[in-house]
Order: C-alpha cells, then structure tokens, then sequence
C-alpha cells in the first residue's frame, strides 16, 4: 500500500493536467509472482532486440576487429518470415554479428579493413568522429562494391553515443534503410563515475533504443521507393522499428533505466515522451550528441531530428508489477509543405499504396512499451554534476552566414549544392567561429551537421510556437540543444547559432563537409564541402 501511493506521486509528478490514467489494468497482475513473465500484449507483441553477445546489434570492442563486411543478410524481421536487409558483419572466433553495437574507451586504437560486399560503392562514416579526413568516410572515399577500404585511428572523442552509418554519394539513404548502421559508444571516465553511481550495464539497464521508421512488405524487407515527393520532403514509413524490431516491448525491473535514444530514421522528427494512461511522465536527460551533459535536466519531452541522440534516465523505482509506459511521438506541427505529405502518386502501383501510405510527420504514434516485470530495491540517486562542459570563445569575426533554402525544388545551402571537387567553405584549423543558420520560408525543419567537429549551440530565435513553449525564454534552446553536439534541427523561419572550435592535430588541409541529415536531402544536394586549411 505504501509503495502504491509513493507511485502515484512520482508518476503524477509528470503529469500536466488532472488525468485519469491510473483507472483499471494495473492492478490485476499485482497478486502474481513477481518471476513469473507478464501475460502478451497483444499492441507490442515483440520482445525488444537487445544488444547482446552476438547477433544484430551485438556488444564489440572494436579493438578486436580487423575486418567489417557490408552485405546483404537475410534476417528475420517478422515472426516466421525472412527478409532481405544490407548489414555490417564482423566474425569473431564462435560468434557474428550484425551491425555490432561497438564500446571502446576515448584513445583506443581502431585498425580496420571495410570491404565492401555490395554490388554498390560503400563506405563507413564514424558520424559524430574527430578523425581526420582520410578516417572520416566522407563520400569522396567511397570504394565499388567488391573492394576495400582501410581505417586506423585513435578514438579522438570524449564520451558518447556516437553512430556509423553509410555515405556513398546519393545512397547513403537507402543504404541506411535497408538496414546498415549502428551505435558506437565512447566511455571516459566520467562515464565510468555514472555507470558506478548508477549501476548501470551496458544491454541490461543501459540500453540504445535505435529509431527507424520504415515501410515493411509483407515478408519484412524494408521498402525503399521515394516518390518524386517522398525525394523532396523525406521519405516517412508507415511504422517505426526500435532496434530494427517491429512493436516492440521491454520487460523491466523497477528501478532507473539509461536509454540511449537514436534517431536513424531517414527524415522522421520525433517529439519523444513516456506515456502512462493520459499522463506524461517526466525523465532526466543527461546526455546528447558528444556525451555528457553538466548536469542532468528533468523535462517531459524533447525533439529528436535525423542523426541526432538523446542520452535520457527514466526512474521506474516507485512502480510496481504490471505498470507499463509507453514511449511515444507526441503530435506537433510537422510543417513540411503542404501539397504531398510523402505519399505515394496517385495510380502508381507499389508497395506504399499496397500496404497504405506513410505515416504524416508530427502525427502521434507508439513507439515502444516498457512494463515493469520485477519489483527490485534501487537506492542509488543521480549525481547532480555529470561532466565538465567549457563555454567556447568565439573569436571577434563575424558570425558566417549559412542559409538553408529551396529553389525550383532542389534544396540548398548557401544557395549550392554538392560538388564533390568544390569546397565552398573554408576555415582557418584552430579557429573558433560563429555560424548564424537561417532557414529560409517556404521550407520544412533541416537538422544540419557538420563532419569532424562537435559544437555548441547558443542561441534559436524566430522558432515555431511548439518549440518555443519548451525552450528556454532567453537563449530560445531546448534541452536537446545542450551540450556537445553534431547534428543540428533548424526549424523553419528560425536562426540558429552555434559556436565551432576549428583545432584538431591533423596536418594539412582536411576535407569535411556540412550537409542536411535528412537523407532524401543529403542524397539530393544539400550537402556542401568544408576545407579546413593547415
Ligand atoms: Cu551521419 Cu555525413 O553523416
Ligand atoms: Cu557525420
Ligand atoms: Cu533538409
């Protein structure tokens, strides 16, 4: 009884208005041992895809890898039914795995070969990365299908969830949702600090939640056929994977959980919270793009655009067998253009009007539930410093104008597009500037990154209503704007400035490149070298 009504407290602490959600189911399973499973529920029939010892996502010191295959899999999507992915596969002695979850310390030494076992140019791109061009996977290195492709560098970053992913000019889209990609996660040691404090395990109670939505046929091979408006906008699926896992749940303990939230779609934005009946229930997000943040920030919700992470805590310590949360997209207004929402043309017989069109961005979907299996005795508390963040300085010149905009249906960025032999942007290396991003109307949201270099967001202005109700009313930034960060979403009308620290130890001129992450707009154009001159 008495932990009852500490959890009614805790899980109303998020609530916004009165609601009713405690009504009914939740209390039939209490009478039952606690070991026992939880009966189906029959919305999120899946179990969710775990990273474990081998398999898809499986955990890897990428120390022990010397060679990283891409090429087309046959996985198991849907229950009984085969379907025809593209992966990375590394062998180890008695064990494969699929797209390894990698886990290495900041300065571990990467030596490996990428063959490319597609029929298609490939090439790795270690997104998030302070690696020197030539270990960056920028397109230019892209090798044909059959040949191979060498990486050796030391892990530059500090801790975080970073990703990799394909970049072959023109197909990192599709190669992505055909299923290549997957996590990379650097620890230091303020990460070690938290993962002690909080007795976290990497798989178990720490766990990445992969994001993708994709359009499914009926054998479970993910369907890539952009119209010529799904091209333009972003192409949207009809229902979102977690961890390439279709309605998933995860059966949990009561305690406080990491979950480490990527956005892999090619184009989705989410508007990510925890449901629970009509309430929302607050979580505590410590991290973002290159790791920790200062400090942990309680909040109820946060956008996610493409390429970008959420590093989040949930603490379930005051539940009870049988609760169940949903994480869910809360609805927002999407503002793509209006004419087509990415749908397929009328008349065109493919598998989008076979199976139904896409799901609209901004509308409200269920991604995944989380019930509480076992009740457990959590004590620990989250440390209320995490990491060390130095503001940058930037030097005196003026910020560098970067306008994101559209011309008869192509996008652009400062009015280009992608030339592979051109570099339109030129930096100092070791300079500290200021970009000013101004997305220009008519357009939609483009989450903008840069390759090679985090940075620090310091101001939004001109942003929507929805995402100015939750930003900060002096400096226009959402939680999701903290800390180190590689990915930026720039909503439309809005301007955004970030501050970038151009030193790395490299010598020479290194090439990077900026480019939307919407993947229909970086296969399109909206990508620009960056030179950073020696
Ligand atoms: Cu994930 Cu060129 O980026
Ligand atoms: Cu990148
Ligand atoms: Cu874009």
């Amino acid at each position: 009884m008495e932990k009852a009504r500490r959890r009614r407290l805790i899980l109303a602490a998020g609530a916004g208005a009165a609601g009713a959600g405690m009504a009914g189911g939740y209390w039939w399973w209490r009478g039952k041992r606690a070991s026992e499973p939880l009966p189906p529920d029959p919305a999120f029939r899946n179990a969710l895809r775990l990273p474990a010892a081998d398999g898809m996502y499986g955990l890897l010191d990428p120390q022990a890898v010397t060679a990283i295959v891409a090429r087309p899999v046959r996985y198991r999507l849907l229950d009984g039914k085969i379907a025809n992915l593209l992966a990375y596969r590394v062998e180890q002695p008695g064990r494969v795995l699929l797209n390894p979850t990698f886990r290495a310390p900041t300065g571990a030494n990467i030596d490996l070969t990428f063959w490319n076992a597609l029929e298609d140019p490939g090439i790795i791109h270690w997104h998030g990365f302070k690696v020197d061009s030539n270990n960056d996977g920028h397109p230019h290195y892209a090798v044909p299908g059959g040949a191979t492709y060498g990486y050796q560098f030391v892990i530059p970053n500090r801790a975080g969830t970073y990703w990799y992913h394909p970049h072959p000019h023109g197909l990192s889209g599709y190669q992505i949702y055909r299923g290549m990609g997957g996590i990379f996660i650097v620890e230091d040691a303020d990460e070690v600090a938290l993962q002690r404090a909080l007795d976290l395990h990497l798989g178990e109670t720490d766990i990445p939640l992969i994001l993708q939505d994709k359009h499914l046929d009926a054998e479970g091979n993910p369907v890539f056929e952009p119209t010529p408006a799904a091209r333009f906008q972003g192409y949207l699926g009809q229902e979102v994977l977690v961890n390439l896992t279709p309605r998933p749940h995860l059966d949990i303990a009561s305690r406080l959980y990491r979950f480490r939230l990527l956005n892999a779609s090619n184009s989705r934005i989410y508007r990510l919270a925890f449901r629970h009946g009509e309430q929302l229930v607050g979580f505590t997000v410590i991290g973002t793009h290159g790791g920790l943040l200062d400090r942990p920030r309680a909040v109820r919700e946060a956008y996610l655009g493409p390429a970008e992470r959420l590093d989040i805590l949930i603490d379930l310590r005051n539940a009870v067998r049988g609760d169940a949360l949903t994480l869910v997209t809360l609805p927002f207004d999407s503002a793509r253009p209006q004419s087509a929402n990415g749908s397929a043309a009328p008349g065109r017989k493919d598998a989008l009007v076979q199976h139904g069109g896409p799901v609209p961005e901004g509308a409200e979907m269920e991604l995944a539930r989380i019930r509480v299996r076992n009740e457990f005795a959590y004590d620990r508390s989250v440390p209320s410093t995490l990491s060390k963040i130095e503001p940058l300085r930037p030097d005196a010149s003026p910020p560098r104008p970067i306008t994101l905009d559209q011309k008869d249906g192509i996008w652009r960025i400062n009015g280009l597009t992608y030339v592979a032999r051109q570099a339109p942007i030129v930096v100092k290396r070791g300079a500290i500037e200021t970009w000013e991003i101004r997305n220009l109307p008519p357009t939609m949201p483009h989450p903008f990154h840069i390759h090679g270099f985090l940075f620090q967001v310091r101001s939004r202005s001109d942003s929507p209503s929805h995402v100015r109700r939750i930003a900060d009313p002096d400096t226009g930034l959402t939680v999701a704007d903290l800390g180190w960060k590689d990915t930026v979403l720039v909503w439309p009308g809005e301007t955004v400035r970030i501050a970038i620290d151009f030193s790395h130890p490299y010598l020479g001129d290194q090439v990077y490149m900026v480019h939307c992450h919407n993947m229909e707009h970086e296969d399109g154009g909206m990508m620009l070298n960056l030179k950073v001159k020696a």
